[in-house]
């Protein structure tokens, strides 16, 4: 690779052992994709703190206190053997979910030393100037960049916001690059931080309107399915039939990164690398154009609800990605004056910001009220904590019914927020 010489007195430590770390994995990095030089990036969305159990662990091991989160930080951000101190961020760094909620520790079965550890992590973490954001929709709560920004992010439904909703530019970075990203301001010059990567060769051409979120989810894992990584261009006349608003794209984007790769997308007329079908393309051919009706909107359907069989519904799940304040509004008002019956739970997901608003708002109150539980920080997924004896799930989000089933061995139904309230409060599974 091709380097400045900020970048070269970077790697030969001038900063010290941690940015030379930084430095020469993301070099190594750089190397391996075959890209010729770094971009400057002053957004990163990454994980900095020990989230998994065997990070946990391993940190334990090495000495509860700094010692530990330094070890960790070498071995796992840094992916070096050597000890490093941890460093201030030099770029703007957001952190992503992480593995549990601190505030629910007996509904995520944590014990008081993982919480006790969480909190150091997290303590160092923001003593570092990370952002202790703590979710995967880093764009509704502060970090928005802006359109052309270069970012490293992590996190496959937030990357694919960012790409495509946004008009920012970043390819699905991981812990290591991501950390080192937040160190030096630098990461590789390759994929969708070029023009040319960046433009639509698949077509779907739009039979039927698609509007709800439920739409959009199914509209997504059908897309992902069929694109995988490459890029694809949406137009039709169903497009127009209300222009998506945050939540839906939302769950657009994270079902189509669930059953694909997709890490960028394009609406013709919506989104800001598109605002013509020759735009999207670059004015070239697509290379196969397909037709989404009702015939492949129900095949999805029934694709995503087939580890759905036994109608007893335990646990209802919202929020994934997580929930925007207008989705806590519109459950809150599902669920004002009703119970959660007594064989089934619920827990919705949001970041700690938006979690504030709905405190405030009286939203937390009326689902609390109601039997349910508002949690922040994690999900199901990432936590692998459902309520004890969980067999059947019901959930509003295509990407959380892709992983459920797989992570856990639950079944799964997918549906409307409607019916996966009416799901909480009765216990019961209703096809529509
Ligand atoms: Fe977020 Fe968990 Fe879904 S981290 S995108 S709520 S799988």
């Amino acid at each position: 690779m091709t380097l400045t010489d900020e970048e070269k007195a970077m790697r030969d430590g001038r900063d010290g052992n941690a940015i030379a770390c930084a430095m020469d994995l993301l070099i190594r990095y750089g190397e391996a994709l075959g890209a010729e030089n770094f971009v400057e990036t002053r957004n990163v969305c990454g994980t900095v703190t020990a989230t998994t159990p065997f990070m946990r662990d391993f940190a334990l091991k090495q000495g509860a206190g700094a010692s530990g989160l330094n070890a960790v930080f070498s071995e796992f951000n840094l992916d070096t053997t050597e000890r490093v101190d941890v460093p201030k961020v030099k770029a703007f760094s957001s952190h992503l979910q992480l593995g549990f909620d601190p505030h629910h520790p007996l509904e995520m079965g944590v014990t008081e030393q993982m919480v006790q550890f969480y909190k150091k992590s997290e303590a160092m973490a923001a003593k570092m100037g990370v952002q202790m954001m703590n979710t995967c929709t880093p764009y509704q709560v502060g970090n928005v960049p802006t359109r052309g920004e270069h970012c490293a992010w992590m996190e496959s439904s937030a990357v694919v916001y960012c790409n495509s909703v946004l008009g920012a530019r970043t390819n699905t970075e991981g812990r290591e690059s991501t950390s080192s990203a937040m160190l030096t301001c630098r990461i590789p010059n390759w994929g969708y931080h070029l023009d040319e990567p960046r433009l639509a060769t698949l077509g779907i051409e739009l039979d039927m309107p698609v509007a709800s979120v439920e739409d959009w989810g199914l509209l997504g894992y059908w897309m992902g399915d069929w694109v995988q990584d490459r890029v694809a261009v949406i137009s039709g006349a169903g497009l127009k039939a209300a222009v998506p608003n945050l939540p839906r794209l939302k769950h657009f984007g994270a079902a189509a990164s669930s059953s694909g790769g997709v890490e960028l997308f394009h609406l013709v007329g919506i989104t800001p690398e598109a605002n013509t079908l020759e735009q999207a393309t670059g004015g070239r051919p697509l290379k196969e154009v397909r037709r989404y009706g009702p015939r492949e909107r129900e095949q999805t359907f029934e694709r995503i609800n087939a580890f759905g069989v036994d109608r007893d519904v335990d646990y209802v799940m919202l929020g994934c990605p997580h929930y925007t304040i207008e989705q806590i509004w519109e459950a809150a008002q599902l669920i004002e004056g009703r119970k959660v019956h007594e064989n089934s739970a619920l827990w919705i997901f949001t970041p700690r910001a938006i979690k504030a608003l709905a405190d405030r708002n009286g939203y937390t109150k009326i689902i609390e009220d109601a039997g349910g539980v508002i949690m922040t920080d994690s999900c199901s997924a990432m936590s692998r904590a459902v309520p004890p004896g969980t067999k059947v799930v019901a959930l509003d989000s295509a990407k959380q019914a892709h992983y459920l089933p797989a992570i856990l061995g639950v079944q799964a139904w997918f549906g409307t927020t409607v019916q996966c309230v009416d799901a909480a409060c009765t216990g019961k599974w209703v096809s529509p």
